[in-house]
């Protein structure tokens, strides 16, 4: 049946609903598509979307139906597990958040979770969270300024939240115990207090966390997913890492936390202020942390989730462990589940930039993934309390864009994709190429290149027709190609290929010799 014509745009397709009856494609080999059993729940494989704030929202907390429509094409991509962006757990303002610290917000809570169960397989939890006050001034509340009377209220209002959590009709609830928010602050080392709730142990540092936990699971009973999310290192001067995270993971293993999902800093201590704007904890070394950006390397955290999984399994719990932070593809997830790294993969922006990571990765289309290139365009949204979206879509899409059910041919250039490079001065390669062709419309580029006689890798992608690199080096060559793909992640043949040869005086001026010598000749037209 058609959904639509070559003309409809593809973010306004239908988002699609699950068939049950047809077949399901076989799962392919390894790890990442088998289920896992969360106390009862079985989530059908290890792709766990990480809750990551949509600013969708009003100021009023409730959940409108552009945040319904954003989880339902999570929920379209196959993702296992659907982790619902941080929600307040108390009434304090703080610009566009999703709350659940009355009743009157759960029925938006359970619209929702009634359109995702529709649209997908995936399982749905909500993160709830408890943050402290803030103020433009620059001023903000810290765990030691707070009396007996408050300490109360954040277990018991993290109780009522998870029971609405699970009377919205959630599968599960998360504990927010990580980054700048008031449970990490009471597990960091930098926790002031003197008290029992205080810096002196380990142990005090952690009863606030754990009277939560007992609590919660109080409210939600004996069968209900608890998981909780914390940093495994916080990444700030005298933060802790892993010789206390594994001590945390351990007490939560011991208070039958179902499963356990690992972050790094995202912390208030090395924040960059902004004059008239409040903190916001993403910007110092600790934030680059939490969501690593291009120049870090691929699974830069996982060490994190692999230290704390190991001293559990040493330690006789065999509870889940999640790894997150920039693990763009199914090869590396899949090689972080098989060496006992992790039990399950968190994605956010890989699922942001395509929410059909999984439905691809499972087909075994992995070249169809639209990459995220990491450069962090959706956190700036976030920092401004504007809507997150991201940067590879189409300018006016409210989500990732559907592919056309007829979309199965890759796009084609109109000669050979004309690629252009111009070495600029101060070692930049500047790249232009035309316009491909597709009936249903071409979703982007992606720019490939090769230093001397390497192998051609994934340098960037972008929906414009021009990139400049400006990593180019005095006394290599560099090869490029371009390659456009589609709404379906089809990708055209390889634009011809272009290379640059960067003049060995290119660095330091006429005549010096750093001593590199000729690096060989290659295919493609030479610059
Ligand atoms: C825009 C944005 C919002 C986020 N919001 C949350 C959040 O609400 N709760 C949370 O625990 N982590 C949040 N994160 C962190 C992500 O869950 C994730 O841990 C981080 O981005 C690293 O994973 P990735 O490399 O797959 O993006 C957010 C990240 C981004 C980019
Ligand atoms: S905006 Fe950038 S970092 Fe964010 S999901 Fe898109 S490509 Fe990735």
């Amino acid at each position: 049946m058609r959904t639509g014509s070559p003309l409809t745009p593809p973010w306004r397709l239908p988002i699609l609903v699950r068939v049950t009856s047809s077949p399901t494609p076989a799962a392919p080999p390894g790890r990442l598509f088998e289920p896992i059993d969360l106390r009862g729940l079985v989530v059908p494989n290890r792709i766990v979307l990480t809750a990551m704030v949509t600013r969708l929202s009003g100021e009023d907390g409730v959940v409108n139906a552009p945040i319904v429509e954003r989880y339902a094409r999570f929920a379209a991509g196959g993702a296992g597990l659907i982790v619902v962006e941080a929600t307040a757990v108390h009434e304090a303002r703080s610009g566009p958040l999703l709350r659940l610290g009355d009743d009157r917000f759960v029925p938006g809570h359970r619209a929702l979770v009634d359109r995702v169960r529709d649209a997908g397989p995936s399982k749905v939890a909500l993160q709830i969270i408890h943050f402290l006050k803030i103020a433009r001034s620059g001023w903000r509340q810290t765990v030691d300024m707070l009396g007996a009377a408050e300490l109360r209220g954040i277990v018991d209002a993290y109780a009522a939240a998870a029971a609405r959590t699970r009377a919205a009709g959630y599968d599960a609830v998360e504990l927010h115990m990580a980054h700048a928010y008031t449970l990490s602050s009471f597990l960091s080392r930098l926790n002031r207090r003197h008290d029992a709730y205080g810096g002196r142990s380990l142990e005090g540092r952690m009863r606030l966390a754990t009277e939560v936990v007992l609590a919660v699971r109080r409210a939600v009973g004996d069968d209900y997913p608890v998981g909780v999310r914390f940093d495994g290192e916080e990444c700030v001067k005298g933060g802790y890492g892993l010789a206390e995270s594994t001590q945390i993971g351990l007490r939560m293993a011991q208070l039958g936390v179902d499963y356990l999902s690992i972050s790094a800093g995202g912390k208030f201590e090395d924040a960059v202020p902004k004059p008239g704007e409040p903190l916001y904890p993403y910007t110092g070394y600790s934030g680059d942390r939490t969501m690593p950006a291009a120049q870090y390397p691929d699974g830069a955290n996982v060490y994190l989730a692999a230290g704390i999984r190991s001293f559990l399994r040493a330690h006789g719990h065999a509870t889940p462990v999640v790894a997150a932070g920039k693990v763009p593809t199914p090869a590396l997830a899949e090689r972080i589940l098989r060496a006992g790294e992790a039990d399950m993969i968190g994605l956010a922006r890989a699922l942001l930039a395509d929410p059909d990571w999984p439905r691809k990765a499972r087909r075994g289309h992995d070249d169809r993934i639209v990459r995220c290139v990491y450069g962090n365009v959706c956190k700036a949204l976030d920092e401004n309390f504007r809507q997150v979206r991201c940067v590879l879509w189409p300018k006016d899409a409210p989500h990732a864009p559907t592919a056309h059910p007829e979309d199965v041919d890759p796009p084609t250039w109109p000669t050979d994709g004309d690629l252009r490079a111009e070495l600029r001065p101060g070692g930049q390669v500047a790249l232009a190429w035309e316009r491909a062709i597709d009936p249903f419309g071409v979703y982007g580029y992606q720019v490939f290149r090769r230093v001397n006689d390497g192998p051609f890798a994934h340098l960037t992608s972008m929906t414009a027709r021009r990139h400049v690199d400006a990593f180019a080096l005095a006394g290599n060559r560099y090869a490029y190609h371009v390659r456009a793909y589609d709404f379906a992640g089809l990708r055209s043949a390889p634009s011809r290929a272009v290379e640059v040869a960067v003049p060995e005086d290119y660095a330091l001026g006429d005549g010096v010799d750093l001593g590199i010598g000729p690096v060989g000749g290659a295919d493609g037209d030479r610059v």
